[in-house]
């Protein structure tokens, strides 16, 4: 019921865990495939290692921020870590990053023989190494993609950084020069937040966001390249539950992929969000992912084609939260109040229908209705 193709590979389901430590060696991806992944993504691959800094990850509400580099394992080392996905049974997907279109076509034909199964670029990083250039380059990003993929047989992908102002070139780019397929979003820039008692920021350097803060981010970004290439698309970013995975695949994701949920709660998350994915599709009697993919997508419209309808917020059934006034004071037209006995009413003549309520409202009370 899960199953979805990737690129010509049967995956046996769309989760796939996103390269970062969690797939930092073969054991690590032996952990994730037995927990159910339905492939799994390398850390990044690189011909020279350098040693990662300490501290590298600061996490602050539901967002993490690392400055992590690449993998630590050398090239040489890495044939080994990828044979021990094969012999597991599970799909391997390499992510390399050379410095030079040529050095990246070299790193992809080592790997390929290593016996990955699909190949993920790897041209952002919000820290470091002035992969901010190339990122956000797209003849850049179409040399690095047109050598690597001159060199190898199997299909290439290009993982897309969010921090640059125009995606859909980039993307069109690699399309041009035969990538297979682009998924996105890497993390995004940022400083997780400043000490206020010794005024140092909480990690010395600007780094990747990622986490649940960042799911808005990589849904839009997915809808966008759905819309911009013919390319399938892996949905990144914020993905810890079976609603996200839904929500990706219902923008036109074909596959999604999760890290920071994982390095949080450990693989065994992976499970849970299978079972729940399987269950939710039973309930709603759909055989297939493919049935939803993209239900969103089509409904997602430009702002010029909304119509402006004389909607109004109603209650949709009584509020039964004594204590709560969170539709109260963040209605910002004065049009929702409760009275000493805690009976919620909306005023339609002071309601501009908004829509806040609907939202903020955690007993799902109102609900708007065309006043025409
Ligand atoms: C600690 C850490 C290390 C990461 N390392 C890599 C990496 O080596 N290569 C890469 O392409 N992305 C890397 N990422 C980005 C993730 O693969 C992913 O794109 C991002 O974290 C968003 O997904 P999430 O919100 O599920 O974590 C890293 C992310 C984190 C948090």
């Amino acid at each position: 019921m899960l199953e979805v193709d990737f690129l010509g590979i049967p995956l046996k389901n769309p989760l796939i865990v996103a390269s970062g430590p969690m797939t930092r060696c073969g054991s690590y991806m032996k952990r994730a495939v037995e927990a159910g992944a339905g492939a799994v993504v390398t850390e990044t691959i690189v011909n020279e290692v350098r040693r990662n800094v300490r501290p590298r990850l600061a996490k602050k509400g539901a967002g993490l921020q690392n400055i992590r580099l690449y993998s630590d394992y050398s090239l040489e080392e890495w044939a080994h870590e990828i044979s021990i996905v094969k012999d597991t049974g599970g799909v391997c997907i390499a992510n390399i990053l050379g410095h030079t279109p040529s050095e990246m076509a070299y790193i992809a034909g080592f790997v390929e023989k290593a016996g990955a199964d699909t190949l993920e670029l790897n041209i952002a990083s919000p820290h470091g190494e002035g992969l901010e250039v190339l990122s956000a380059d797209p003849e850049q990003v179409y040399e690095f993609v047109r050598s690597t993929v001159k060199n190898v047989s199997i299909p290439v992908t290009v993982k897309l950084s969010p921090n640059v102002s125009n995606i859909v070139t980039l993307a069109q780019a690699a399309e041009r020069a035969g990538a297979a397929g682009v998924s996105a979003i890497n993390t995004m820039r940022s400083i997780i937040g400043v000490d206020i008692e010794t005024g140092k920021p909480l990690l010395p350097t600007f780094g990747g966001y990622s986490g649940d803060p960042i799911r808005p981010v990589g849904l839009a970004t997915t809808a966008t390249l759905a819309q911009a290439v013919s390319l399938p698309v892996s949905g990144i970013g914020g993905i810890s539950t079976s609603e996200h995975v839904l929500e990706y695949i219902m923008l036109g994701a074909s596959t999604v992929q999760i890290l920071t949920a994982l390095i949080l709660n450990g693989y065994a998350i992976l499970r849970q969000i299978l079972k729940d994915l399987e269950v939710w599709l039973e309930t709603k009697g759909y055989s297939s992912l493919e049935e939803i993919r993209g239900t969103a997508l089509k409904e997602l419209k430009s702002f010029e084609e909304i119509p402006n309808e004389p909607y109004t917020s109603h209650l949709a059934k009584p509020c039964l939260l004594p204590d709560c006034s969170l539709c109260t004071t963040s209605c910002m037209y004065d049009a929702i109040s409760k009275d000493h006995r805690g009976v919620v009413s909306v005023d339609q003549e002071l309601c501009s229908g908004c829509g806040l309520c609907v939202t903020v409202c955690p007993a799902r009370c109102f609900e708007l209705r065309w006043d025409g």
